[in-house]
């Protein structure tokens, strides 16, 4: 048994309004009171962060962001630095996820210029990685995912890391209803953490969480976490609705 505290993130990505957010996070914040054995995450839109935080203040719940710059200021129009996202009351956020690598051109190198910058500025980087369906079937799912965690976390020291959460979110599982079998998700995981062994020291990779994302929901959630290398989850449609994200948080009962 590890004792990696298990972290269920709830990546809201582009939904609800202010007013929606801080409904679903004072409903989340009453049904996951009392909960200290898991630690849980969401994350919502931007605009959203300051009242959300507001409301989840006196709570043990976590703010992430999903996204942000690697420069702390500047012309950068349209983007968010770090310093800002602390400001707005963020412990957390999502950087290199597939949907930014595919549709807003995030890559390896600007994954790693992000992965810096927020712990420079103390946030906790959740950082993604996922192979698409054809690397897969291509037998390609270990490179792929070396090379994305070798180049995101190159010219890093141990020490810059403490913080770091990595997400395995097979592109193919994302949105899409097919989940991750528990045995697929247990062999990334386990060769996850036998590659950051390497590159950081075993002692820090048995420290390390290695969240699963795609397509997690309450009827999967179990069998995913029972999983010794599978330390939370990232759950984007089934976070949306308080009520069936609490059914993850509370995966044990
Ligand atoms: P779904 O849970 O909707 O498949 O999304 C997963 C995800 O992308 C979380 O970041």
């Amino acid at each position: 048994m590890s004792n990696r505290r298990p972290l269920i993130a709830g990546n809201w990505k582009m939904h609800k309004t202010g007013k929606e957010a801080v409904e679903a996070a004072k409903a989340l914040k009453a049904l996951v009171a009392g909960v200290t054995s898991v630690e849980v995450m969401i994350a919502p839109t931007f605009t959203t962060l300051a009242q959300v935080s507001a409301e989840i203040a006196t709570s043990p719940i976590a703010l992430g962001a999903q996204n942000m710059h690697w420069e702390p200021k500047g012309a950068f129009t349209g983007e968010i630095a770090a310093d800002m996202l602390v400001d707005a009351g963020c412990r957390y956020v999502i950087l290199g996820h597939s949907e930014r690598r595919q549709f807003f051109g995030e890559t390896d190198q600007t994954v790693n210029k992000k992965i810096r910058a927020a712990v420079q500025s103390g946030l906790s980087p959740v950082f993604c990685i996922g192979e698409s369906e054809a690397e897969r079937e291509a037998g390609q799912t270990f490179s792929v995912l070396d090379k994305q965690i070798r180049k995101g976390l190159e010219s890093f020291v141990l020490q810059d890391l403490q913080a770091l959460v990595v997400a395995y979110e097979p592109v193919w599982a994302i949105g899409t209803g097919k989940t991750a079998t528990k045995e697929q998700a247990q062999e990334v995981h386990a060769h996850l953490r036998a590659e950051l062994g390497q590159m950081f020291g075993a002692d820090f990779a048995q420290r390390m969480r290695i969240l699963y994302g795609g397509s997690v929901k309450p009827s999967n959630v179990k069998e995913l976490m029972a999983m010794p290398d599978v330390d939370g989850a990232l759950v984007g449609g089934a976070s949306l609705d308080p009520e069936t994200f609490s059914q993850l948080v509370h995966y044990q009962s």
